[in-house]
């Protein structure tokens, strides 16, 4: 009995990503309902699910950008809708579309973005390192973020990611529109970021990618997680199946 106490204690701290009956309502339209997810550390979660499943909204609340109606997120103990900056501070977020600010160079917005959560610690040959490990070079670090193709801000990103020592990462459809070589290589540099620790949920409509790259997979639909399994690579689950298994229930 105490051995499993142990166990159930190393499991809670190993928790970084906590949604505990997380609902969230438009009018007449259940978005999420009653999810209850975790993930921990050196966790890659894929939330699978139709158009309109519930996976942005899910994203949305641990982000702090809405509000739940009942249930709460949760990161590293911190309930995000009581401590919507600190939160902040632990989290990095690759929308579908990066945004960034396109004005700046690569690096200046590396430099930006850890500044906001408080880390001025770094040099520019330490923001260079940060780049170079996602696979950025010198040249391509100081141009402009206009002139970079979605890959490129991407891994700005992770390299942001890197840099703030994010306890959790939340990505939405981030290898969509990626050719195959950049969405291999970007799933590479997630599983550089799981070693390091961190917590990783993205929302995703590649089975095939979430087969590779996740640890966990979860199937939304009507704002229910349906179903959660976990992956041990591709080839080792029918992955296809189970999802259509679900949609056509
Ligand atoms: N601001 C909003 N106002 C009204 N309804 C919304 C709003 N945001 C989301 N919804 C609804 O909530 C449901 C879940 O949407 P959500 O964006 O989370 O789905 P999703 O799983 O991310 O879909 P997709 O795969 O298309 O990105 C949908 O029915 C959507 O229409
Ligand atoms: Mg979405």
């Amino acid at each position: 009995m105490y051995a499993f106490a142990w166990i159930d204690s190393v499991w809670e701290n190993d928790s970084v990503l906590h949604a505990y009956q997380l609902s969230k309502r438009y009018r007449q339209i259940t978005a999420l309902d009653r999810l209850d997810l975790t993930v921990a550390r050196g966790e890659i979660f894929c939330l699978l699910g139709a158009n309109g499943a519930g996976k942005t909204t899910t994203i949305n609340l641990f982000l702090g950008f809405i509000k739940p109606d009942s249930g709460h997120a949760s990161i590293d103990g911190m309930n995000v809708a009581q401590h919507a900056r600190r939160t902040k501070a632990l989290l990095a977020y690759i929308p579908e579309q990066v945004q960034l600010y396109g004005g700046l160079t690569g690096l200046e917005n590396l430099d930006y973005f850890c500044a906001l959560a408080g880390h001025v610690e770094y040099n520019r040959g330490d923001y260079l390192e940060f780049l170079d490990r996602v696979g950025l070079e010198q040249k391509v670090a100081d141009r402009r973020l206009s002139t970079y193709s979605k890959g490129m801000r991407q891994k700005v990103g992770i390299a942001i990611a890197l840099a703030k020592r994010a306890k959790a990462l939340l990505l939405d459809e981030p290898t969509s529109g990626l050719d195959p070589a950049a969405a291999s290589e970007f799933g590479e540099l997630l599983g550089q970021l799981r070693n390091d620790g961190t917590a990783v949920l993205m929302a995703t409509h590649d089975l095939f990618r979430a087969a590779e790259i996740g640890t966990h997979v979860g199937i939304m639909k009507h704002g229910r997680l349906v179903e959660t399994v976990p992956t041990s690579g591709p080839g080792h689950l029918d992955l296809e199946k189970i999802y259509l298994e679900h949609m056509r229930a």
